[in-house]
């Protein structure tokens, strides 16, 4: 057995949910934004929480701030778009308008669009996930939509989110309880689970354990190079 395991390819053209877990600074942004950067061929929309999502600036990314209820129209048919909408933590109604943006992501239902959300919690919280939040977790098929989703902890958000993901990719979680729910809410061995993410963070910062729900097989991954 390889390790670490050769990265498997992206299918840009299937629907897929990835979730980022990790605690401060230990590369789970990083590693979503060089996905974000890397998927090729739809729009792609950043639900910019914190106002720190940079995608880079040669995306050139079209900045978009107020309730956002549709993506604009491509400029050019042919090309992809990359969309930032900035949310606003002083709105009274800052849940609903991340949901809102979700729906943008949804609708029209043929418009393939990639998210990238940087603060899971707040888009995906536990008993309260927003309707579009709710269908994007249970139908993202049938709408053409796939999500990058990053959160320190399982914590707080939707089991949904990692219990949905075509990819969980663990960077240092270091709590026994967090690696127990991932664990199980995935559906492997939460002791096999943990032991082959300690000798993943042995190898050095930014080297993730990857859950792959295709294959129900676990990955190590060196750190993503980055762009
Ligand atoms: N693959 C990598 N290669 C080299 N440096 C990296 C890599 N990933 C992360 N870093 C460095 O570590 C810093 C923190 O990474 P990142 O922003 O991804 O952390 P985070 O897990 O999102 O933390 P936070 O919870 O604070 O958002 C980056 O700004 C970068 O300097
Ligand atoms: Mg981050």
């Amino acid at each position: 057995m390889a390790d670490p395991w050769p990265y498997p390819v992206v299918d840009p053209t299937a629907n897929q949910i990835f979730t980022f877990f990790g605690r401060k600074g230990s590369g789970k942004s990083q590693a979503a934004r060089e996905h974000f950067r890397a998927w090729p061929g739809t729009d792609r929309l950043i639900i910019d929480i914190n106002g720190d999502a940079d995608p880079g600036e040669d995306l050139a990314a079209i900045v978009l701030r107020g309730p956002l209820v549709q993506l604009p129209p491509r400029r050019d048919p042919q090309i992809p778009e990359t969309y930032r909408w900035i949310a606003d933590p002083k709105s009274p109604s800052f849940r609903e308008e991340i949901d809102q943006a979700i729906g943008a992501a949804l609708f029209p239902r043929d418009r393939k669009v990639l998210m990238w959300i940087d603060e899971g919690g707040e888009a995906f919280p536990v008993n309260q996930t927003g309707p579009n939040g709710r269908l994007f977790l249970h139908q993202s098929r049938h709408f053409l939509a796939s999500g990058l989703i990053c959160a320190p902890r399982p914590k707080g958000l939707d089991p949904l989110t990692y219990g949905q993901s075509d990819r969980v990719l663990l960077f240092d979680v270091p709590a026994p309880m967090d690696r127990q729910r991932i664990g199980e809410t995935v559906g492997i061995n939460a002791m096999r689970l943990s032991t082959v993410m300690d000798a993943t963070n042995r190898r050095g910062k930014y080297w993730s354990t990857m859950y792959h729900a295709e294959d129900h097989a676990i990955y190590r991954l060196p750190p993503f190079e980055l762009t």
